[in-house]
């Protein structure tokens, strides 16, 4: 890549790039990502300095770069889906299942929508390009990569993927076999009024908060049995799950429309959050 010269070339070709996360890439130029995130700031990260960590599901790498300044010896950032897959294709592919109502083929992520090029991590060179970064990107399938090839890591990362796995239990497994410290588990949970430190999971069959590839959504205390059932020892929860109250927009529609319902997240005694764990070896 050629050396970047200014901060308006910098920002002229951050912003011809795709993004998912918001990264400061110096001279004032962060760059324009989509994600609602970050969930987890580095007072929720475990101690750094010295550690290995691998982040799964790096994505453009925003908290693999961010456990590189946090002190981190090596970092690896592991991602698949989102480096390889064509998302406006299958955007559009899973907007004529809706259409249809029908469920999409998910195995068409790794034909036909498959792009070999990678044209979803450019986003993350160029940020590790320009950050002068070393973290190390590896293209794997977590859910099923040989784990002894993946080596394992003091610390690693697993924020904003476990929703997308359609086996949790084995994936948590798997998680537990690369891990040799903590894994930082961040994911979209529920907290559901009267039922508090119940260990629930909600499945979602079809789509959830528009993605047809989330699949799970448990509360705090389903997400920590799922961890010790994986073999992890010991899980801190990092955030306290909200008391379950429904949001405003709700509340009103309830009084408009007493009946109405817009699925199965629209019920008044839940209340969706992103739950982080640290789970212990
Ligand atoms: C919602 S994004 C979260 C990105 C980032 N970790 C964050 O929290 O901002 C989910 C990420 O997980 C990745 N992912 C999903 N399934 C995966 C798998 N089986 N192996 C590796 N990465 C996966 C996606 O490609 C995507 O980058």
């Amino acid at each position: 890549m050629a050396p970047v010269q200014s901060a308006e070339e910098l920002r002229a070709r951050a912003d011809a790039l795709g993004w998912f996360h918001r990264i400061d890439l110096g001279q004032g130029v962060v760059t324009n990502g989509l994600s609602s995130g970050p969930y987890v700031g580095p007072d929720k990260m475990p101690e750094l300095t010295g550690k290995s960590v691998l982040d799964i599901g790096a994505w453009d790498g925003y908290y693999s770069f961010q456990a590189e300044r946090l002190g981190a010896r090596r970092v690896v950032a592991l991602d698949h889906y989102v480096w390889g897959v064509d998302l406006g294709a299958r955007q559009r592919y899973w907007a004529e299942c809706a259409e249809a109502g029908v469920l999409p083929d998910h195995s068409r992520d790794t034909t036909d929508f498959w792009r070999p090029e990678l044209p979803g991590r450019a986003a993350f060179d160029f940020a590790k390009e320009v950050l002068s970064s070393k973290v190390e990107p590896l293209l794997a399938d977590f859910a099923t990569v040989d784990v002894s090839e993946v080596g394992t890591f003091d610390v690693v990362l697993y924020l904003g993927v476990l929703y997308h796995m359609k086996e949790p239990l084995t994936v948590l497994e798997r998680l537990r076999a690369v891990t040799t410290e903590v894994a930082v588990i961040e994911t979209q949970a529920v907290s559901v009024a009267g039922m508090e430190g119940q260990n629930l999971v909600q499945f979602f069959g079809g789509e959830f908060i528009g993605d047809y590839g989330n699949w799970y959504v448990p509360t705090m205390a389903g997400l920590s049995e799922w961890a010790l059932a994986a073999g992890f020892a010991r899980v801190v929860p990092q955030v306290v799950p909200p008391v379950a109250t429904p949001s405003l927009a709700t509340r009103v529609r309830r009084v408009l429309s007493p009946t109405a319902s817009t699925g199965p997240t629209d019920h008044p005694n839940l209340t969706y959050y992103r739950a982080v764990v640290h789970a212990f070896v």
